[in-house]
């Protein structure tokens, strides 16, 4: 079984995303990592952020290890993330891995759930259940902060709106897979829902939808 979780930066799917795989049982992959390691890993090599073609080499070579490192949490990484993720052949080397860990999900358990923005419509068109989550930008910026204060990264709440604001229209308006819902998305407004409403609300839809 797949499940896709697609939704704008900080609407919560990723919290979401790992609290259903850990009560269904399913793997769990944040497909946002892999854009922030290739980002990390040309920071951390002195590669140009504008090189496309290096941006598609440093995708291409990309140690998958990196994707659970802390290093690649920060709002920089976050934004050049999203800037190399509007290169088609670099989101085409991305891709294999997705739809494998998809259906060959680790660890032989029976379903994967993988948050991101081109899920439903484009790594698994044919996912058995997809969401589409939002929240408010104000909710959204607010979750932001609290989570880099977390890390010990304090920020400026009306800064973090802003760069959330740049980082949506930039992952919406690109032409390559851009962010936006499948037509068979549940719609999932995170604004007022806490945590545990919202893992309830989702996991009632997957059980609808298969009878789990
Ligand atoms: O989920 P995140 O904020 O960590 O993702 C960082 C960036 O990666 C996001 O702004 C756009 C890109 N991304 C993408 O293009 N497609 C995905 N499936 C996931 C993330």
């Amino acid at each position: 079984m797949i499940i896709a979780v697609d939704g704008p930066a900080a609407a919560g799917k990723g919290t979401l995303a790992r609290g259903m795989a850990k009560s269904l049982d399913f793997a769990h992959l944040d497909s946002g990592a892999l854009y922030r390691a290739v980002a990390y890993a040309m920071l951390r090599d002195g590669t140009d952020p504008s090189d496309r073609e290096a941006a598609v080499a440093a995708s291409r070579h990309l140690n998958i290890d990196l994707i659970d490192a802390p290093e690649i949490r920060g709002e920089g990484i976050g934004k050049l993330a999203s800037a190399i993720a509007k290169i088609p052949d670099l989101r085409a080397n991305l891709l294999d891995f997705q739809r494998n860990f998809a259906r060959h999900p680790p660890g032989g358990v029976a379903g994967a759930v993988i948050d991101g923005r081109d899920i439903g419509t484009v790594v698994c068109p044919d996912a058995d259940v997809k969401f589409f989550v939002t929240a408010s930008d104000e909710a959204r910026a607010r979750r932001r902060v609290l989570e880099l204060e977390g890390r010990g990264a304090p920020a400026d709440l009306e800064t973090v709106r802003a760069d959330l604001a740049r980082r949506d229209a930039q992952d919406r308006n690109r032409t390559a897979a851009p962010l936006k819902p499948a037509p068979d998305a549940h719609l999932l407004d995170t604004t007022e829902l806490d945590i545990e409403a919202a893992l309830a609300r989702a996991l009632e839809i997957v059980a609808q939808a298969h009878g789990r």
